[in-house]
């Protein structure tokens, strides 16, 4: 298995062209199953979970055509309508293939898809949105087996869904069925993520009649059938934020291109609060650091625009080396600081206790041998590899592979030393 070792100490200094975003990609890719026409989607990240959702949809019947980071995807040959355990267990994310294959064909057998190490990860607020617009869901042997058999003309029925909890997969996977259905949907306390926008963007491409995209109530007016279009996928704003923060760590300056800084506030207000520099323009974001000394910065995720839990892990490592105490508290997903204990072996200072974490500075990490445990607590372990004194080797890097493209590649450039090894 793979291995990271990374040789610390070195400023980071250049330019980094920040790919599309993973968690944008894979609903866009998965949206293909809405329509028998052709759909050319731009700028994918090539990563593992991309991998993934291609060979899902391919299992499916959709034909899929990949060359660089352009996609042609055609779903007007569908064969399945199953996602099988094999391959959801992989991929979470596998899950929003049920409120597509429902609305075109009126079936779906998706494996559900358990939990995995941040947390218990339930999808109820998915199949219970989809009761409500008339599917019969049972679930049989670890599936979800849907089915709109017995409505009028097997649609789904528009009505309105009060979303309990905000969830991002669940917002996507009701707003794709929605589109197809009989009628209007109204879907409340809705996901607000940019990644939900840029779904919803393409949809509307695709002739989807859909209105309040990017605040908490999405209304879709459900249309027979969505044609096939051209589309560019969004900025990955974690990518983006992962480089500045490693920036804000291990000192030095960069310019990240092809990036919307307005996506990213709160993660820019954080890196300032942090005492690094931050310069933007359209579409650039410099970062500066120089001086020694990283203040630090409390935490709190939340849903968007709040500081997103997907960039936790990463202000961990940073607050590991700051000049003073911090709090972190995560209040999306129940388990998320399995970095902490692989810090604290490179000489962190860090208490846990509920969804806190109690983070007391120390002047440097040492390198150490560590292990990845989730894609972000990855990333926050790359950080720290970077600015600690010595030599870090990061085991179980599949996990990083699934979020971050070339990302030796293109912390080398940055005059890292970062190297893959078995
Ligand atoms: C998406 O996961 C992202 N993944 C995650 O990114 C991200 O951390 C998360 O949103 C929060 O922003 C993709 O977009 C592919 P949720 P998702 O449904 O949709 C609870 C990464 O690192 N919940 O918004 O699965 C859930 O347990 C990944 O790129 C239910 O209780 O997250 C959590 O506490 C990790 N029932 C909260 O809602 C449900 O049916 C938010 O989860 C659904 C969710």
């Amino acid at each position: 298995m793979d291995k990271l070792k990374i040789t610390g100490g070195n400023p980071l200094q250049g330019e980094v062209f920040v790919s599309g975003a993973k968690n944008a990609a894979l609903p866009i890719l998965i949206a293909s199953i809405l329509t028998s026409e052709p759909l050319n989607i731009f700028n994918v990240p090539i990563l593992k979970d991309i991998e993934t959702t291609i060979y899902l949809l391919n299992f499916l019947g959709v034909n899929v055509h990949k060359s660089n980071d352009s996609l042609m995807l055609c779903a007007d040959k569908v064969t399945k309508t199953e996602a099988p355990y094999d391959l959801v267990k992989t991929m979470r994310a596998s899950i929003l293939v049920l409120g597509p294959l429902l609305a075109r064909f009126g079936e779906a057998h998706v494996s559900l898809p358990g939990g995995c190490s941040i947390g218990a990860r339930p999808v109820d607020l998915h199949i219970k949105a989809l009761e409500k617009m008339g599917a019969k869901v049972n679930i049989h042997n670890g599936y979800i087996e849907a089915s709109t058999a017995h409505l009028p003309n097997k649609k789904l029925i528009g009505t309105k869904i009060f979303m309990d909890q905000v969830s991002v997969t669940g917002t996507e996977n009701i707003m794709m069925a929605a589109t197809l259905a009989e009628g209007r949907t109204l879907i409340e306390n809705a996901a607000r993520e940019p990644e939900v926008e840029d779904l919803g963007n393409l949809l509307i491409q695709m002739g989807a009649k859909i209105k309040g995209l990017g605040t908490d109530n999405i209304q879709i007016d459900g249309t027979p059938s969505l044609l096939g279009t051209n589309y560019k996928v969004m900025f990955d704003r974690i990518e983006a934020g992962t480089y500045m923060t490693a920036v804000a760590a291990a000192g030095g300056r960069i310019k990240l291109k092809n990036v919307n800084p307005s996506k990213m506030e709160s993660i820019i207000e954080k890196i300032k609060e942090s005492g690094a520099l931050v310069h933007i323009n359209d579409d650039q974001i410099e970062v500066i650091k120089s001086e020694d000394k990283i203040l630090p910065v409390n935490i709190r995720t939340g849903v968007y625009p709040l500081f997103p839990t997907d960039m936790q892990a990463q202000f961990m490592a940073l607050n590991a080396l700051a000049d003073g105490p911090s709090e972190i508290t995560e209040t999306i997903f129940e388990n998320r600081f399995m970095h902490v204990q692989e810090l604290v072996r490179m000489g962190a200072h860090i208490d846990v206790k509920g969804n806190t974490s109690f983070v007391k500075g120390v002047r440097n990490l040492d390198g150490a041998n560590v292990m990845a445990t989730d894609l972000r607590a990855s990333a926050s372990l790359v950080i720290a590899g970077l600015a600690a004194k010595g030599e870090t080797i990061i085991e179980r890097i599949y996990h990083l592979d699934r979020g971050y493209e070339r990302i030796e590649e293109k912390l080398n450039q940055l005059g890292a030393k970062v190297e893959r090894i078995q």
